[in-house]
């Protein structure tokens, strides 16, 4: 295709998903050609051992591959074409926190959505500025595309306080599930082309049509919702896979009753049925725990075994939707491939009843400039009253932070459809600043 290489780094390097990406690489090594690959975190000991295990592993099937793992931000961002950004602020110890903590007060406690979604989001602003002016100063040419959760308090800071930076913020749970909804009209995802409107974590597809006849599938897949939620026989989204995950696919059956009309985004779940989780959820033990105890464990064992044996021939890392939407979105950028895909990006009018200047996810052709969102008309207003609601809590988010406000905080905190009232806010409100001393800025 052309002999143009490139050069990526992965912040968050000893991430649980790096070696997933990595192996996603080396797949697409003739569509995508590497010439450099650096792992930066600030982490050292996670660094190395993923860094370690990745090493040998690469000197075993891409030797031509200039490779760097690094807690050096210079070394790390000089000379790149790409930053795949995933960091965690705070690690899987802090999610516990924004899990449980919440859960005390008999509200939902999760890494992304309500009181544990705001405390993250205050945690990961100041350290993905970071990452942003490390790359800027480093690479001033390079995009970077995130993962880094909380993506939608994430990408709001990044539109109000790095405003030209080359950013694009992306989620895989659509990805996920439009696999799921190719499994259940019999084709696959590449054949399906969909519209969809919302903020991230928080939308619902108006249609899945097959590419080149223009059948609409909508219906069919829905038929299929109404009973069995997105819950699929075979396991074509390799990554939602726990038990946890399949009762959350077998949930949007509920969020399909609410509104029957278009297909929903699991993570509705949240706001719809908070009492549901609540009472499914255990308070000591939660969704931080069980990943603590399988996907990291898992990951970090297969990585010292390739260390410890010298060798990735017999132990290796798998590969998943996740690595494959992130590899894509940067093919696109840099072939101008033109590809359809979902972006997190600012509205100006692509959701035409809905601020402009909101963070919202919807479909976008993607080229080498950026993305070119698409227009998916008026929405309804049950769905606009929903996302304004929580759109504004991001963006109280974003304002608290910029303002060291502890009464935006609060106020953000009563605003979230999760949250029952302004005193169980201030009480999980107090209860966060105390866990979060180390990572948040001091609310005044
Ligand atoms: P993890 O804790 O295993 O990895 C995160 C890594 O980031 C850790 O090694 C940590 O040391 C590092 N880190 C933290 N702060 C850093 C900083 N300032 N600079 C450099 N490195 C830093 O977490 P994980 O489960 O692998 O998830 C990684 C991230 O990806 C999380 O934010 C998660 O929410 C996100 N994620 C997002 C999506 C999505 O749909 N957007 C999907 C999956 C995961
Ligand atoms: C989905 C979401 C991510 C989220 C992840 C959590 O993929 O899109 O934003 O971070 O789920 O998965 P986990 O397995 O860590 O609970
Ligand atoms: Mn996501």
């Amino acid at each position: 295709m052309t002999s143009k290489k490139f050069s990526i780094v992965i912040a968050g390097g000893g991430s649980t998903f790096t070696p997933g990406i990595v192996m996603m690489l080396l797949e697409e090594a003739e569509r995508f050609p590497l010439r450099k690959l650096i792992l930066y975190d600030n982490d050292e000991k996670r660094q190395d051992i993923l860094g370690e295990a990745l090493k040998i592993l690469l000197k075993e099937r891409a030797p031509e591959l200039e490779f760097i793992f690094t807690t050096d931000p210079k070394v790390a961002f000089t000379d790149v074409d790409f930053v795949f950004a995933h960091i965690r602020v705070g690690k899987y110890a802090m999610r516990e926190q924004d899990e449980k903590i919440p859960l005390k007060y008999g509200v939902v406690g999760q890494e992304t959505c309500g009181p544990g979604g705001i405390a993250y989001g205050m945690r990961s602003i100041k350290d993905m500025l970071e990452l942003v002016d490390y790359m800027e100063e480093y690479s001033p040419e390079a995009w970077m595309l995130n993962y880094s959760n909380p993506a939608a308090i994430v990408a709001e800071a990044t539109r109000v306080l790095r405003p030209d930076s080359k950013i694009l913020n992306i989620c895989d749970m659509p990805v996920g599930t439009l696999r799921r909804m190719s499994q259940i009209v019999n084709t696959t995802p590449d054949q399906l082309e969909v519209s969809y409107f919302g903020l991230n974590h928080f939308g619902w597809w108006t249609s899945v049509k097959d590419k080149n006849t223009g059948y609409e599938y909508l219906d069919d897949i829905k038929e299929y919702v109404a009973e069995h939620g997105y819950l699929t026989q075979v396991e074509v989204d390799t990554q939602h896979m726990d038990e946890s995950w399949q009762e959350t696919h077998k949930k949007a059956k509920d969020l399909l009753a609410i509104e029957p009309r278009f297909l929903p985004n699991t993570y509705l779940k949240y706001y719809f049925y908070p009492q549901d989780e609540v009472e499914h959820a255990n308070p000591a033990y939660t969704r931080a725990n069980e990943v603590m105890d399988g996907r990291e464990k898992n990951v970090f064992s297969a990585a010292q075994k390739i260390i410890d044996s010298g060798t990735a021939k017999e132990n290796s890392f798998e590969i998943d939707s996740h690595a494959s939407f992130i590899v894509d979105l940067a093919r696109a950028i840099a072939f101008n491939t033109g590809e359809r895909m979902l972006l997190i990006v600012e509205n100006n009018g692509a959701i035409a009843n809905f601020d402009d200047d909101a963070m919202v996810e919807v479909p976008c052709i993607v080229g080498s400039d950026g993305p070119e969102p698409l227009a998916q008309g008026k929405i309804p207003q049950f769905e606009r009253a929903l996302m304004l609601q929580q759109v504004t809590v991001e963006k109280m988010v974003v304002e608290a932070y910029i303002e060291k406000s502890y009464q935006k905080m609060w106020q953000a905190l009563t605003l979230s459809k999760i949250v029952p009232n302004a005193r169980v806010a201030k009480e999980l409100l107090d209860d966060l600043i105390e866990a979060n001393k180390e990572f948040w800025p001091d609310l005044k």
